[in-house]
């Protein structure tokens, strides 16, 4: 058995909408997501027993509370045979930003221990213990665009839009998902006609509808996410939006220079942003079926 190294790029949510809750406590989403070119890199490597987490630099636990250390306990619970696996998470998605990191690693290590063993498990196995991990996982085995329904384990794969250059922006402290999605005021929203017809074409159209139902309760507590949707809003990005719950933003760019220029605007003026770009593959997909 080889090690793997599988690249995990984080996501974003060019339309988010909440359509209400669930008797499980979940809500039922319609969200349209596309991966960026962010990227955390995940590499494991075969041990007899036991999972051993290393993550650098270490923003977020090595232990099982880590959704990578889980993936790898579900990954070989299902598996059935003994292993294990050393697991290294080079961290460079923001923790904590709405950008999906922790379930991108986790799909990643589920996708790196499927080709080092030879792959055992099935996609639809693979999807079944990505939606027992958390919501988002299911998303990071797409092609890379996809409209998510269900508490986000439903995924149906969209045409990717043209490559597009985009600034990622962070802003002060993380939001916690479960607190914003609690504070959504209860009743049911449905998905207005032209999204609707939108998502069945082009996803280039998409982009021009970005919405995100949470902005409404994450904005009114966290006023440097408004400022700072307002910021990118002004520099000329369009379009922008909350992605997630928070705490990252993003904003289209025509073209590279800008997202350079505003990217450096935004860390001189002391915040955080990464230049990035729409990406048409999703490594891990890739990862997962290849051998
Ligand atoms: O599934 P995951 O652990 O990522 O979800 C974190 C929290 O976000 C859940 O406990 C729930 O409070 C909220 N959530 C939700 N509806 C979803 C996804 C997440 O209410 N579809």
């Amino acid at each position: 058995m080889q090690a793997r190294t599988v690249s995990a790029p984080a996501k974003i949510n060019i339309i988010l909408e909440v359509l209400g809750r669930r008797a499980d406590g979940y809500h039922d989403l319609w969200s349209v997501l596309t991966l960026v070119d962010l990227c955390d890199t995940v590499t494991v490597a075969p041990r007899k027993r036991g999972i051993l987490l290393a993550v650098r630099p270490p923003v977020v636990p090595p232990g099982p509370e880590n959704l990578a250390f889980r993936a790898a306990e579900a990954f070989f619970g299902t598996w059935g045979r003994p292993g294990g696996a050393a697991i290294t998470l080079r961290k460079r998605i923001p923790v904590g930003g709405g950008l999906g990191g922790g379930s991108s690693d986790a799909a990643a290590v589920l996708a790196a221990l499927n080709a080092m063993t030879g792959r055992p498990l099935m996609r639809e196995q693979l999807l079944e213990l990505a939606a027992g991990l958390g919501s988002d996982v299911p998303f990071f085995f797409s092609r890379g665009t996809a409209l998510i329904t269900g508490r986000g384990e439903q995924v149906a794969d969209l045409p990717p839009p043209s490559p597009r250059w985009l600034v990622v922006a962070l802003a002060g402290e993380p939001v916690s998902t479960a607190w914003a999605y609690g504070r959504l005021p209860s009743g049911k929203r449905r998905v207005p006609d032209p999204i609707w017809t939108a998502a069945a074409g082009h996803t280039e159209a998409l982009l021009s509808m970005a919405f995100n139902r949470l902005e409404e309760v994450v904005f009114p507590v966290r006023p440097d996410l408004a400022a700072l949707k307002a910021r990118l809003a002004a520099l000329g990005a369009a379009p922008v939006g909350l992605t997630g719950t928070g705490a990252a933003l993003f904003g289209f760019a025509p073209e590279r220079a800008a997202a350079r220029a505003w990217s450096a605007a935004l860390k001189a003026e002391g915040g955080q942003a990464w230049v990035c770009r729409t990406l048409r593959e999703n490594p891990i997909r890739a990862a997962a079926l290849v051998g």
